[in-house]
């Protein structure tokens, strides 16, 4: 069954998500939410969805890169992005440590903003601890558009959309972006956008918090990953 996502707006998107009770794992309930969120994603189509999305405030996201999404990007394009296909997985309770800074910056969109999309920073390699839909503990170590999905669909689990770490000035309609932008060099991207080089003067990431803030939020996540 496909369910409506919902749309940026919509408190559940802003609401920390509460992890799943290990008795919860493995339920029927769960084992439906599971399968109509793989319903609803496919049917989007995305490459991810987190459950605060279908309007369930759980800390639950699947990912599913398929190839025949990758077809509309050149090779260069996907050796760029270091996009490869990633074969459907659930991730509960996840927690994520950035291995390298966010510093590595593509144009995403988001299921639950429709029609726009916005250059963000994200780390480059990511490694991320959470339990699958069986309840056994899974390991992932990703790099490139893999690491970039898990970090998207992990921000939901917090509340936290791709526009809160978005270069804002680069925020742009889908028409526009594939009208203007798509095939732009990443360089050019770069200095169109970069809020370094945008003629604002501010500092990348626009989150409103200082480099070391952030360094403090990797910090804390790579602490509660060892924990
Ligand atoms: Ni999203």
């Amino acid at each position: 069954m496909r369910i409506k996502i919902v749309n940026v707006g919509e408190p559940v998107l802003r609401t920390a998500a509460r992890p799943l009770h290990p008795e919860e794992i493995g339920s029927s309930r769960t084992r439906e939410l599971i399968e109509h969120m793989r319903e609803t994603l496919a049917d989007a189509p995305g490459v991810g969805l987190a459950a605060p999305q279908i309007g369930e405030p759980l800390q639950l996201a699947i990912v599913e890169d398929r190839v025949e999404y990758q077809a509309n990007l050149t090779e260069a394009e996907l050796a760029e992005r270091e996009r490869r296909p990633v074969p459907f997985h659930v991730l509960i309770n996840p927690e994520i440590q950035l291995l390298s800074s966010p510093d590595t910056s593509f144009f995403e969109g988001c299921l639950s903003l429709p029609g726009f999309v916005g250059m963000v920073p994200r780390a480059r390699k990511v490694r991320v601890k959470a339990l699958n839909e069986n309840g056994e503990p899974i390991r992932i170590e990703a790099v490139g558009w893999y690491a970039r999905i898990l970090q998207h669909e992990i921000d939901h689990l917090k509340g936290t959309l791709y526009i809160d770490r978005m270069w804002s000035r680069s925020f742009c309609s889908v028409d526009n972006y594939n009208r203007l932008w798509k095939s732009k060099p990443t360089s050019e991207l770069l200095q169109a956008f970069h809020p370094r080089t945008d003629g604002t003067g501010r500092d990348a990431n626009l989150s409103g918090k200082s480099p070391e803030e952030r360094n403090d939020e990797t910090a804390t996540d790579r602490h509660r990953s060892t924990s």
